[in-house]
């Protein structure tokens, strides 16, 4: 009896041995492995100047084809009525097609040099909000600046940007310079509003965005930062025109609507002047400056419908270059220097209402979809629902790093000012500016490493 107790316990002592051991040694490989797949079943390994436009490998058929039609309508360039094909564009409008500011599913920019405006709009209003808590439209010019009109009708203003260098040093004597933009808008509007310079953000993913349930994000909001560290995170709550109700904002650089339907209806109208079943009625309070008499809606239900599941079934690019020891040392650094209390690494989405492809998928989207005060150097001083002139949504990083290949520059930040990802993180200030001053003060290498981290993403 007493031999056999004995043995059981050096059994005992073994497998706890054992246990333990492969508790230590493989928690941190599974991680590694998981994160490579940063939209889950939706991810794709194309790494090309399309790696932004790929359908989510994991849809049905019958999501496929929609997927399909959609691309098609995301790509129709609209022109003035009347015509045969794709008729209703303005009479102001910012750009003829979603793709022309969303390249290749892909980013915007500020203009260079002597470019007009193309992939980057301004968001306008007047100090106050409107009966829903939104931005205050500008009287006879409503809450964007159209800096394009059909013939006969004239634009609403136009903007040239001009920049302010900032240097700076490192604690190490390594420089670097910032640009600051400075604009000024000229023409009919005047002056005296407030407004938001804003680029294209990318459009992949943004299904998996709405299927993180609202419980998951709320429960990342620390809006008077109890816990103390520096970083609160709040949500805004937007006008669902729907539902005639506020919701969760998601989508945006300031998290300022709700879904990716009414996003993409106020892109037709505002941005392109073509109205819908959703917002039927040309975007200009001005009746001169407007012909509300032709045969609105311009585009119908099933057209929004399209469109929306293109969005939502767009493919997330996978990560690359993950084992490489740099870009493992830049990951580590992520988390120590603080970059993952705002872009949130990891969610396990719910249950997506209406493409079940998206439903609990483990995806690594680098946002916790809600608002920080990123200092008044970021700052554009226009409230926008709930989020002020100095808060802005954590932006997602995942396929950041292959935005040099899709769209063929670096600029990021709601405006585009950073020239690289180097500046987009010397821009942090605010709740940011732990994270930037603990960047700062990194050796170069591990610097580096960082940004080679983000570049596999
Ligand atoms: C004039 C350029 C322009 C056009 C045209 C345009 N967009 Fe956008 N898009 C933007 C900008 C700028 C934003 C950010 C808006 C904001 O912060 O309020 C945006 C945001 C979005 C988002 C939200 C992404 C996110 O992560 O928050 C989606 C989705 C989107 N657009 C889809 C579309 C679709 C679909 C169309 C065509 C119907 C379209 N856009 C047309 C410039 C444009
Ligand atoms: C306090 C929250 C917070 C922290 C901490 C933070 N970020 Fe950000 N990050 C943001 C917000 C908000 C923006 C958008 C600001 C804007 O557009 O003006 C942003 C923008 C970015 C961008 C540009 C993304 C784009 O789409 O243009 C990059 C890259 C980035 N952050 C990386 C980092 C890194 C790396 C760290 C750590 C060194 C970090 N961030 C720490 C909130 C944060």
């Amino acid at each position: 009896m007493k031999k056999k107790y004995f043995l059981n316990l050096i059994f005992t002592f073994l497998i706890s041995l054992i246990l333990l051991s492969c508790e230590e040694n493989t928690t941190p490989v599974v991680e590694e492995e998981n994160d490579v797949l940063s939209g889950g079943a939706t991810t794709t390994d194309f790494v090309g100047s399309l790696a932004f436009s790929q359908p989510a490998p994991n849809l049905s058929q019958e999501n496929l084809d929609k997927h399909i039609i959609g691309d098609a309508l995301f790509e129709a360039a609209f022109v003035k009525a009347p015509a045969i094909i794709n008729p209703g564009l303005g009479p102001l409008f910012n750009n003829s097609s979603c793709v022309n500011c969303h390249i290749a599913d892909g980013r915007g920019r500020p203009p260079f040099g002597a470019e007009q405006l193309e992939t980057m709009l301004f968001r306008i209003s007047i100090p106050g909000s409107d009966e829903h808590n939104g931005p205050n439209p500008v009287p006879g010019f409503g809450r964007q600046l159209q800096t394009r009109s059909i013939l006969g009708y004239d634009t609403e203003g136009s903007v040239t940007i001009s920049n302010e260098i900032i240097n700076g040093t490192y604690p190490d004597g390594t420089t670097y310079s910032l640009l600051k933009p400075n604009y000024n808008i000229t023409g009919r509007i005047g002056s005296g509003f407030l407004y938001s310079p804003r680029v294209a953000p990318f459009v992949f993913g943004v299904g998996l965005l709405e299927a993180i349930t609202e419980q998951d994000i709320l429960a990342l909001a620390d809006e008077n930062d109890l816990n103390g560290d520096g970083v609160s995170g709040k949500p805004n709550y937007v006008w669902n025109v729907q539902t005639q109700s506020f919701e969760l904002g998601r989508f945006g650089w300031k998290a300022n609507t709700p879904n990716l339907i009414q996003q993409l209806a106020a892109a037709y109208v505002n941005d392109m002047g073509v109205t819908s079943p959703y917002f039927p009625t040309e975007n200009c309070a001005d009746g001169t400056q407007c012909d509300t008499t032709s045969d609105d809606p311009e585009i119908d239900q099933h057209t929004l419908d399209m469109v929306e599941v293109y969005l939502q079934t767009l493919a997330v690019p996978s990560r690359r270059n993950y084992n490489d020891a740099d870009v493992k040392r830049g990951k580590e650094i992520f988390k120590q220097v603080g970059c993952n209390s705002c872009h949130t690494t990891q969610f396990t989405t719910g249950t997506h209402k209406s493409i079940p492809e998206l439903s609990n998928q483990k995806i690594h989207p680098y946002t916790d979809l809600l608002l920080h005060d990123m200092g008044d150097e970021l700052a554009d001083g226009r409230p926008d629902f709930d989020a002020n002139g100095n808060e802005w949504r954590t932006p997602p990083l995942w396929g950041i790093g292959l935005v040099s290949i899709v769209n063929g520059h670096t600029n990021f930040m709601h405006d585009g000012r950073a020239r690289n990802l180097e500046e987009a993180i010397l821009w942090h200030f605010g709740e940011g500016e732990n994270s930037r001053e603990k960047f700062m003060n990194l050796s170069k290498s591990d610097r580096e490493s960082l940004i080679k981290f983000l570049n596999s993403l």
